[in-house]
C-alpha cells in the first residue's frame, strides 16, 4: 500500500512525530489528510515502542482549518448521515499517549481546534490562533467554542469566535490557551524533547494522568476527585509504582515497563 502523502512521520527515539505537509493549502485539513493523521496517530499509539506524540505543521501553519475547497459543496443533510467532522477529526482524542501540538504560524480554525484536542499546546513565537469561521458564515464545528472558552473563558473566547480575529503566541500564553513560548527555530526540537521527557515515564501512569485531566473538562469537581482517587490507587498494582518508588528509596534512575 502506498504511504501517506500529506503528513511525514518521524521517530526521535521514544517520540513520535508527525508533521502536517500540504503546504500549497497551508496544511488546511481535508478528509485524505485528516484520514492520514488519524491512522498514524493510532499506529504510534498502539507501538510500545513510542511513549509521547508530537503533533506538528510547518513553519508558516500548523494548519488554516478544515478544507473550505473540499467542504463547500457540501450540504445538509448529508453532512449529517455523513457524520463531517465526527468521523475524521476526533480520532486523536481516542489516543491514550501524551500528544503534544507544536504550533508555528497559523492554527485557524479547525487547525485551532486540532490543537486543542491534544493535551497540550507549545507555541512558536510566531503561532496565530483564531476561529474565523464566522467569516465563512458557520461557526466553529469541531469544539472551538467549547474548548476555547474552558481554554481562555468566556469574554476572550466570545470575543475570538464573533470577531473571527487572530490571537498571537504572547495572547494566547497570558490566556492559558498554550502551555509555553520557545522561539519558532527552536520549536520543534524544544516539543520533542518535553515528549521524550514524558516519553521516559510510565507509559500506564502519563495515560492516566492524562486521563485525570481530561475529567475536570467533563465532569464536576466532586467526580473528578473520585475518578482522579481511582485511578491513583489502581496505579498502586502496577510494577511501574514498584519500581518508581523503589528507585527514588535507593537512589537510582526508575526503570519503567514498555
Ligand atoms: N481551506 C482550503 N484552502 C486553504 C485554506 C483552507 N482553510 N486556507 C488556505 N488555503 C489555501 C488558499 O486558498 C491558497 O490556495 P491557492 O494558492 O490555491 O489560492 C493557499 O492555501 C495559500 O493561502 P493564502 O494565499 O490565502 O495565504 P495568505 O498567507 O495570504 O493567508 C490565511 C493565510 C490568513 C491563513 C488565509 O489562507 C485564510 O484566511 N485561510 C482560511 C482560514 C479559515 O477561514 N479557516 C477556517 C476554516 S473553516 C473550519 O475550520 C471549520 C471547522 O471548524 C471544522
Amino acid at each position: 500500500m502506498a504511504g501517506p502523502e500529506m503528513i511525514l512521520v518521524e521517530t526521535h527515539g521514544r517520540v513520535g512525530l508527525v508533521r502536517l505537509n500540504r503546504p500549497a493549502a497551508l496544511n488546511a485539513l481535508c478528509d485524505q489528510l485528516m484520514d492520514e493523521l488519524g491512522a498514524q496517530l493510532l499506529a504510534f499509539d498502539a507501538d510500545p515502542a513510542i511513549g509521547a506524540i508530537v503533533l506538528t505543521g510547518s513553519e508558516k501553519a500548523f494548519a488554516a482549518g478544515a478544507d473550505i475547497k473540499e467542504m463547500r459543496d457540501r450540504a445538509y443533510p448529508a453532512v449529517f448521515t455523513d457524520d463531517f467532522i465526527g468521523k475524521r477529526w476526533e480520532t486523536v482524542l481516542r489516543v491514550q499517549k501524551p500528544v503534544i501540538a507544536a504550533v508555528a504560524g497559523f492554527a485557524l480554525g479547525g487547525g485551532c481546534e486540532l490543537a486543542m484536542m491534544c493535551d497540550f499546546i507549545i507555541a512558536a513565537d510566531s503561532a496565530k490562533f483564531g476561529q474565523p469561521e464566522i467569516n465563512l458564515g458557520v461557526i466553529p464545528g469541531a469544539g472551538g467554542t467549547q474548548r476555547l472558552t474552558r481554554a481562555v473563558g468566556k469574554a476572550k473566547a466570545m470575543d475570538m469566535v464573533l470577531t473571527g480575529r487572530m490571537m498571537d503566541a504572547a495572547e494566547a500564553e497570558r490566556s492559558n490557551l498554550v502551555s509555553r513560548v520557545v522561539p519558532a527555530d527552536q520549536l520543534v526540537a524544544e516539543a520533542i524533547k518535553i515528549a521524550d521527557k514524558v516519553a521516559s515515564l510510565s507509559t500506564v501512569a502519563t495515560a492516566m494522568a492524562k486521563a485525570a485531566v481530561n475529567r475536570a473538562f467533563e465532569t464536576t469537581l466532586a467526580e473528578g476527585v473520585r475518578a482522579e482517587r481511582q485511578l491513583f490507587l489502581s496505579l498502586f498494582g502496577t510494577p511501574d509504582q514498584r519500581e518508581g518508588m523503589a528507585a527514588f528509596a535507593e537512589k537510582r534512575k526508575a526503570s519503567f515497563q514498555r
